[in-house]
């Protein structure tokens, strides 16, 4: 068995960067009796479900060298942001997502793993259906006064318009698809990386990290008002952030939507869930990691080996050969790490979800319930003036289904929480009001020229040879 061919770098929403070098070792070592390491990771999110699933897959049971996973995850659901909530508390209502809603097709193996694991994937087209049936418009661009740009479909739908009937410029057009292009080539490739900034390097992307997306569309010659407008909307939509706040790689990523979006009918969680269960890794609910230390042992051969103790809030400890840090380290809750982490900070967006049952009052945005748009993105900077604190109250406001009983059930991204004198001007009556606030996001902002990334696996020093292996070194780079 080749195990160096086997130490992959995965993308799905997440990178996961799994380490094999210090298991190679005792492969060859000792051939007849397997070798079993014991890997904790913490968060039951996207990147470590997908961790203990391609550890599951690289190092199968059955094999010489076998893994045991344990995923820590302090909420009482696997999927971190992808989660999704039943409609007014009932299920017989449907659900709604409430974090991540939709993947790009460019995501390969989220692609995959829906035709693998056998759930219905659905393009968000019933209620395009159900909107055009009611003749009215899908996205608009709402500035405060009036709507600047209106387009029929589902928002998304919009967002393939835009490439459809070459509204989009050419040059944009043709730079996005090559960025993305060199994106889609890593999963050919079946070497890791310990460091984005070789990941950066190896597709060129040093010149849309380090200045932003404003700036980068004005080089690239592309029209104030189309970036302002319609770029900027889906940055809005995709990471609630500015073209002025933004690296210019988050606007290639964001206007990927317009190339098909997908989601899991019964909520994208399911793969994520599915994930942990294919991988067989022991699963701990509601439990919250409070420290992880770091302590030397001596194996059957005398050597010194290091390995970790993870610590929980029920004073329980467990020791790992390995530990997977699957969770952004400033928002986990954990005192205590082996190394000192500070620099792999980094700040992250506070965005808040609303969701609405309920009417909408559409004169709020000057307009009848026959012709205001299902789908209305507020604009940003510089286009705020006509926004009472030049600032717009919400990012997006959706609505995502017409209930029996007439009533709507909206999703509002904003950045502030919204409060219930606000949503009473939205709304003519509500029945149902949900919100949640949370750091969906790392701020996207562009990489000065000094600034490093942390690196994948988190040690002591250089020289180090073990670490704790850490899935957020790839924040703010991407977020997908
Ligand atoms: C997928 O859709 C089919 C047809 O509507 C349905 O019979 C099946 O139960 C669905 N599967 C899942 C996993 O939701
Ligand atoms: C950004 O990176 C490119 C490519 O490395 C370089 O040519 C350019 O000078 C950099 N710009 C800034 C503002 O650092
Ligand atoms: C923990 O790791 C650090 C850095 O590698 C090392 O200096 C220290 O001796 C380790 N502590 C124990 C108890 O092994």
């Amino acid at each position: 068995m080749k195990l160096s061919s086997t130490c992959i770098l995965a993308i799905t929403t997440a990178v996961s960067l799994i380490r094999c070098d210090s298991f190679q070792q005792h492969v060859l070592q000792d051939k007849d009796i397997p070798i079993v390491k014991s890997v904790a990771i913490i968060g039951g999110g996207a990147a470590g479900t997908s961790t203990a699933f391609w550890l599951s897959n690289v190092f199968p049971h059955e094999g010489s060298v076998q893994v045991t996973s344990t995923i820590f995850e302090r909420n009482s659901y696997l999927g971190g942001r992808s989660t999704a909530v039943p409609i007014k508390g009932d299920y017989s209502l449907g659900i709604i997502e409430l974090g991540a809603s939709i993947f790009v097709e460019a995501n390969k193996n989220l692609m995959k793993a829906t035709e693998v694991f056998g759930l219905n994937r659905t393009k968000l087209t019933s209620l395009e259906e159900e909107v055009s049936a009611k003749n009215r418009p899908g996205l608009g661009v709402w500035n405060g006064q009036n709507f600047v740009f209106e387009e029929s479909g589902s928002y998304w739908d919009s967002m393939k318009a835009l490439w459809r009937y070459g509204l989009t410029p050419f040059k944009f057009q043709s730079k996005q698809k090559e960025v993305v292009k060199r994106f889609m080539d890593l999963y050919d490739t079946d070497h890791g990386f310990e460091h984005i900034s070789e990941v950066v390097k190896s597709l060129e992307y040093q010149s849309l990290l380090n200045m932003t997306a404003e700036a980068y569309l004005k080089e690239l010659g592309i029209n104030e008002r189309f970036s302002q407008e319609i770029l900027q909307t889906a940055t809005r939509g995709n990471y609630c952030q500015d073209l002025n706040a933004l690296h210019a790689l988050a606007v290639m990523v964001s206007m990927e939507a317009g190339h098909g979006t997908w989601a899991v009918e019964s909520g994208n969680y399911n793969i994520f869930e599915e994930f942990a269960r294919r991988s067989q890794a022991a699963i701990q609910l509601q439990t919250k990691v409070v420290a992880i230390n770091n302590i030397t042992e001596v194996d059957t051969n005398g050597n010194a080996v290091q390995r970790y103790v993870v610590e929980t809030t029920n004073g329980a400890s467990q020791v790992f050969d390995e530990v997977v840090l699957a969770t952004p380290i400033k928002f986990s809750g954990i005192h205590a790490l082996p190394f000192p982490t500070r620099q792999e900070e980094r700040p992250y967006h506070a965005v808040y979800v609303t969701l609405v049952a309920g009417n909408p009052d559409p004169s709020y945005f000057g307009r009848t319930l026959e012709n205001m748009p299902t789908f209305v993105v507020s604009t940003g900077a510089p286009l705020v003036d006509k926004f009472e604190d030049g600032q717009a109250p919400f990012n997006t406001f959706s609505v995502h289904r017409f209930l029996e009983n007439g009533e709507s059930v909206v999703k509002i991204f904003s950045s502030q929480e919204l409060k219930d004198e606000f949503l009473d001007k939205l709304f003519l009556d509500r029945s149902w009001t949900f919100r949640k606030g949370w750091h969906a996001f790392p701020k996207l902002e562009p990489i000065a020229k000094d600034q490093t990334f942390p690196s994948f696996i988190l040690k002591a020093s250089e020289e180090d040879e073990s670490g704790i292996i850490y899935t957020g070194a790839f924040e703010n780079f991407i977020s997908l």
